[in-house]
C-alpha cells in the first residue's frame, strides 16, 4: 500500500538558516503521526511543504500519492489543513465560516449544510449556527476549525498545534475525535508541545533544528531509551544537542 506521506531528504533554507534539514520519513494510512520539536525546529515549515504551500529548497515528497511540487494543487484540494492560528473568521458566524470553507472546497451550500449536520455530531459541536465565532471559547473554536478542515471529507488531516492554549478537558475531547477519525482510516499529522498528546500518537517524529532525531512509536522510543518517558527523551535530545532554537 502506498504511504500517505513520504518525504525524502526534504530541505528548506531561509538565507543561512536550514529550517528543515534533510528530513526523510514515511507515514502509513490510518495513523496518527505526531511531530514534536522545540519552537523554531521546523515543524510548520515542514507542514507548509507537505500541504503544497511552499516549495522545498531540495529533496522530494509525496502526499496522498501527489508530488509536493508538481501536484501541489491536488494536495490542497484533497487534504484538510488546520493552521497554527485556526484561521477562522472571528466576525462571521459559525455557519458563515462553514459556508466560506465549503466554497473553498467546492461544496454547494446544500452540501455544506448536509455535512455540517453530520459534523456537528462527530465534532460535538453543539453551538448555535448563528453565533459569532469571536464569542466562542477556545475549545469550541478548535473543534469548529477541525470541522471546517474536515468539511470535504479528506483522507488526510494536517493539524498544526491544534490544541495550543486549549484547556485539558477540551484537549481530551479533541483527541477522542481524532481517535474516532483514525478508526475510520483517516491519516492525521499533528504537531504538539504536549507530551500526553504525543503518547497518544501511533508514530512520533522528534525534530530539532530541522533534523529528525527520533522516529517511531512512543513505546519503541521509550524502550530504546531504557524506559525513560517521552518527555525525558525530548529534553535529553534538546540538552545533548544544545538544540533549543527559540523563534525570534
Ligand atoms: N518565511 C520565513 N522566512 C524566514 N525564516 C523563516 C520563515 N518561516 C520560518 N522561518 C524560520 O525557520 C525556522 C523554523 O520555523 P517553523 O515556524 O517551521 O518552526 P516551528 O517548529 O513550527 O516552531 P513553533 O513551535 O514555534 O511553531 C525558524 O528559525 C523560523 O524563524
Ligand atoms: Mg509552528
Amino acid at each position: 500500500m502506498p504511504y500517505t506521506i513520504e518525504i525524502s531528504e526534504l530541505t528548506k533554507r531561509f538565507g543561512d538558516i536550514y529550517a528543515v534539514n534533510n528530513l526523510s520519513f514515511k507515514v502509513e494510512q490510518g495513523t496518527i503521526f505526531g511531530v514534536l520539536g522545540p519552537n523554531g525546529s521546523g515543524k510548520s515549515t515542514t507542514i507548509r511543504m507537505l500541504c503544497g504551500l511552499m516549495h522545498p529548497t531540495s529533496g522530494s515528497g509525496r502526499v496522498l500519492g501527489y508530488d509536493i511540487v508538481s501536484g501541489a494543487e491536488q494536495i490542497k484540494e484533497n487534504i484538510g489543513y488546520m493552521n497554527q492560528k485556526f484561521s477562522l473568521y472571528e466576525d462571521l458566524t459559525v455557519i458563515e465560516n462553514m459556508h466560506f470553507f465549503g466554497r473553498i472546497y467546492g461544496l454547494s451550500p446544500r452540501e455544506t449544510r448536509e455535512h455540517l449536520s453530520k459534523l456537528k455530531e462527530e465534532m460535538q459541536l453543539d453551538v448555535r449556527e448563528n453565533q459569532l465565532v469571536q464569542t466562542l471559547s477556545g475549545g469550541w473554536k478548535q473543534r469548529l476549525a477541525l470541522a471546517c478542515a474536515f468539511l470535504h471529507r479528506p483522507r488526510l488531516l494536517i493539524l498544526d498545534e491544534p490544541t495550543a492554549g486549549v484547556d485539558p478537558v477540551s484537549r481530551r475531547l479533541f483527541w477522542q475525535i481524532l481517535d474516532d477519525l483514525r478508526k475510520r482510516g483517516i491519516t492525521i499529522l499533528v504537531t504538539t508541545h504536549y507530551m500526553d498528546e504525543a503518547e497518544r500518537c501511533d508514530i512520533t517524529a522528534l525534530i530539532f533544528h530541522g533534523k529528525l532525531k527520533a522516529f517511531g512509536s512512543p513505546s519503541k522510543l521509550i524502550n530504546e531509551n531504557e524506559g525513560t518517558s517521552l518527555e525525558d527523551i525530548f529534553i535529553n535530545l534538546a540538552r545533548n544537542g544544545d538544540e533549543i532554537n527559540e523563534t525570534a
